[in-house]
């Protein structure tokens, strides 16, 4: 048997999977403010065309462009490594495999989208890029993103993380972006913001209205925003995960997964790897396909299924997904790529349609699991990561307490190693774990309630 499985770069998947094509209880539309579905070039200010085109499409699979994929072989394919370390220590009869997505240049899966985006909006003519950035990956995966392609870049870096997390700006920079926390005194919305609170810790909502803001209020129109989550066309590039695993499942002798986890703060990491394996189980194969996020910030598991706005200052479409509400500024926990109020359309229908299983996880498990994980795989990895190995070791316990060989396959989103700060507050028994109140939910659910109502009608085959 082989630690690790790898592909060969002839191997790399062409196509990506597009889950809108399948889906049995089809993905509703974004909404303009006035309720009515929005059109293509309503999105223009905000996304080059190309991207849009991706973002409403139907096609089952998209051509990746060879310029893309040459900018994808500088990390991929990713290995696939069976985590025997880890099976040992649990003492159970699961196979775990997990693919490794930290070995990318800015440590995550994030730069899977980011070099895409990058491409596409050079290609658009695009000059210059805004987003947001909660942990600070998707920040330094844009920023290295643009230094590729040759673009500017400015991230609005959400001000709780700007403050944990020095490295991750200094990584951006080095990049050639320009990092700045978030809310900001640059933009309309940043000083509103602070007006209503100066020592807010600011949230991911706060900063996506910032970056777009710049984005759309740049007179000569060479700016665009671009996010690391959460749409469909962010979901769509995400898919070349699991379609590797797939085929290195295979080359392992192993017909089909009975557990696919990872975890889900916009969702783009867990489409990634789980949608080619929701693909099998609307064909029929049996597979439970698990998306973990905090207890702390329970989007799936005690969120909404509604629209609502995807930021603070309500410049996005409303959005048919699970969602906190969009006034929801979450705990200051140390996953802080999982602290955002909505999830993925995509994710959030394929759990409407009951394909997909949300789970919450507190964070002193998470925790015990990654130092659990770092002690036997010797990887330590990010905090948001941790979520999909407390899951991990969960079902590997269940196995073994049934006494069942299963195959359990996990999203390894990236590495721990700017995130040291989340260790040593573990360590020194610094965390605690933070359930939320039914009355704070509530709260900031309260701002969806005049908002239209999505469909929650299913086949009810799952
Ligand atoms: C390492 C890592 N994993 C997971 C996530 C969660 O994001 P998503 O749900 O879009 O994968 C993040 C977000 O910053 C991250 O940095």
């Amino acid at each position: 048997m082989s630690y690790k499985i790898f592909l060969d770069e002839d191997e790399i998947p062409r196509k990506w999977y597009n889950l809108a094509a399948d889906l049995p209880s089809p993905l509703q539309p974004p909404l303009g403010p006035d309720g009515n579905p929005i059109s293509p070039d309503m999105l223009a200010p905000v996304f080059p065309m190309n991207l849009i085109e991706q973002e409403v499409s139907s096609e089952r699979w998209i051509d990746i462009p060879e310029g893309v994929l040459e900018l994808l072989y500088r990390w991929r394919p990713s290995p696939l490594v069976r985590a025997v370390h880890l099976e040992k220590a649990l003492g159970t009869p699961a196979k775990i495999f997990f693919k490794n997505e930290s070995l990318s240049p800015a440590g995550s899966h994030k730069p899977n989208t980011a070099v895409v985006q990058a491409w596409y909006n050079k290609e658009f003519g695009i000059k210059k890029l805004t987003t947001e950035t909660g942990a600070g990956q998707w920040g330094s995966a844009l920023a290295f993103a643009s230094a590729l392609v040759g673009l500017e870049c400015k991230v609005y870096m959400v001000r709780i993380s700007f403050d944990q997390k020095p490295f991750r700006k200094l990584m951006m920079e080095t990049w050639g972006a320009t990092c700045i926390a978030s809310p900001s005194n640059q933009t309309q919305a940043g000083k509103a913001f602070l007006e209503k609170d100066p020592n807010t810790p600011g949230s991911l909502g706060m900063a996506i209205s910032e970056a777009v803001e710049e984005a759309v209020t740049d007179s000569s129109g060479q700016t665009r925003y671009s996010l690391g989550s959460v749409l469909n066309h962010v979901m769509l590039h995400q898919t070349i995960i699991g379609l590797e695993t797939q085929k290195q499942l295979k080359k392992a002798g192993i017909k089909k997964p009975d557990v696919v986890i990872a975890c889900a703060g916009g969702g783009s990491n867990f489409a990634g790897l789980a949608f080619p394996f929701v693909s099998d189980k609307i064909s029929g194969q049996d597979i439970d396909i698990l998306a973990v996020e905090p207890s702390s910030c329970p989007t799936m598991t005690r969120g909404e299924f509604a629209y609502d706005f995807g930021d603070v200052a309500k410049m996005t479409p409303l959005l048919p997904m699970h969602s906190l509400g969009h006034d929801f500024v979450p705990p200051p926990i140390h996953a802080g790529g999982l602290r955002y109020h909505g999830m993925a359309p995509l994710v959030s229908q394929a759990i409407v349609e009951g394909l997909v299983t949300p789970k919450s996880i507190h964070q002193l498990e998470c925790y015990q699991a990654a130092m659990t994980f770092a002690k036997t795989e010797g990887i330590i990895v990010a905090p948001e990561t941790s979520h999909a190995i407390a899951c991990t070791i969960q079902e590997a316990n269940k196995a073994k307490e049934e006494g069942k060989e299963k195959v359990i396959v996990f999203n390894l989103s990236g590495h721990g190693l700017m995130d040291l700060r989340g260790y040593d507050d573990f360590l020194n028994n610094n965390l605690k774990d933070y359930e939320l109140p039914q009355a704070d939910l509530e709260k900031s659910s309260a701002c969806m309630s005049d908002l239209p109502k999505p469909s929650t009608a299913k086949t009810g085959k799952w």
